[in-house]
């Protein structure tokens, strides 16, 4: 045994430890404000607490955890803390940039630990209905900020030619839409188109049709409907999928219903995630310990609960193509977009170009 090595690791093991201890402490910082309360300012404990409304003694504590994590930073002679304007971009604020949100998550995955090891035992999953209504609103609280920011930018406005045809009014779907944000938004924006979301979540879909009677939205519409099971046979001129196949049972199922339920010309925007079918094309993304671990957690097992195929979050671009392919879409194109976690899968039907 090399000894250097095992000390090594030792210290990293203990780095691991620390990041999934602040991961809580982070968590609890978003969900009392304390985030947002810090970004104001510098404040003794007493006045942070007193800005977000809490006990000065958890607060103190939970300051003693994220300043000695070199989250927050202390100064000895006024006796103050500070979130440095720095980090708080990444901490507090209703922005995309906001990464507390993802700490939500991490936390709630913990909860089904016991579960999932079972699973690894006795085969089978953890189904989604044991993962809501939380999963339902993290997705929505994960994804909405994303969605104001960036859907027109960083996903509409990157195919040529889509937003014209938006525009100029098309049918389009949303598959796996969960709470429909981005549905209610495109409707929003784009009110010569029409749009119906489709989620096999009834939580979620409720969530949706009411943010849409909020917006007086006239043009979009939610049902709640298993995506293999699409009636209109080329009935849309735009499907898309935000991170919404690779946790399906039967993925290759919901792709060949996307297929048929497009128009000729039509086009599929399929947004998921990047990476590589290979781990070892994986190795150097330091993301991917964080997707394979939301995978194994989450992803991979509401699948495998239903007896389905497990694809897992990091399905990948090689085994995507081949799954499309077969679904008979063509022209196939992988754009980047602007969230780096992402790729949009650009596949039209047939190939004279409707969009
Ligand atoms: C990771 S969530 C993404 C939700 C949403 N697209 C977003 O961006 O927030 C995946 C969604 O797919 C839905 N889903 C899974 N299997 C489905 C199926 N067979 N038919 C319709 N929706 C499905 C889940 O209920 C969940 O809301």
């Amino acid at each position: 045994m090399n000894r250097v090595k095992a000390e090594k690791f030792r210290e990293r093991i203990g780095d691991i430890y620390v990041g999934a201890a602040l991961t809580l402490m982070i968590d609890v910082g978003f969900r009392t404000g304390l985030w947002d309360a810090a970004a104001e300012g510098p404040a003794t404990s007493a006045e942070l607490a007193e800005r977000a409304g809490l006990e000065e003694r958890y607060v103190r504590e939970w300051l003693g955890a994220v300043t000695s994590g070199g989250i927050m930073e202390f100064d000895d002679v006024t006796g103050t803390y500070l979130l440095p304007v720095e980090h708080a971009v990444s901490l507090a604020g209703n922005g995309a940039p906001n990464r507390a949100v993802n700490a939500g998550l991490l936390t709630y995955l913990g909860k089904h630990v016991d579960a999932v090891a079972t699973a690894f035992r006795e085969g089978g999953g953890v189904p989604y209905s044991a993962f809501r209504p939380e999963f339902t609103a993290l997705m929505d609280q994960r994804f909405r900020r994303e969605y104001d920011e960036m859907l027109i930018d960083g996903y509409i406005r990157v195919v040529p030619g889509l937003e014209e045809r938006l525009t100029d009014g098309i049918k389009a779907c949303d598959v796996g839409c969960g709470t429909g944000h981005n549905l209610n938004l495109m409707a929003a924006a784009y009110p010569a188109s029409t749009f119906t979301g489709y989620d096999i979540a009834a939580d979620a879909i409720e969530a949706a049709r009411s943010e849409a009677a909020e917006m007086a939205l006239q043009n979009v519409r939610f049902e709640v409907k298993d995506c293999t099971k699409i009636s209109e046979d080329g009935g849309f001129d735009l499907v898309t999928t935000f991170d919404a196949v690779h946790d399906q049972a039967d993925p290759q199922a919901a792709l060949d219903a996307i297929g048929r339920c497009l128009a000729p010309g039509g086009v599929y925007l399929m947004i998921d995630i990047d990476a590589s079918s290979e781990l070892r094309n994986n190795l150097d993304n330091p993301l991917a310990p964080y997707l394979y671990t939301v995978s194994t957690m989450h992803c991979m097992t509401v699948s495998l609960a239903e007896g389905g195929a497990g694809l897992g979050t990091v399905w990948g671009r090689e085994l995507a193509l081949e799954m499309l392919a077969k679904t008979g879409l063509v022209d196939v194109q992988i754009l980047q977009s602007s969230n780096p976690t992402n790729c949009i899968y650009v596949c039209r039907k047939g190939r004279e170009p409707s969009l």
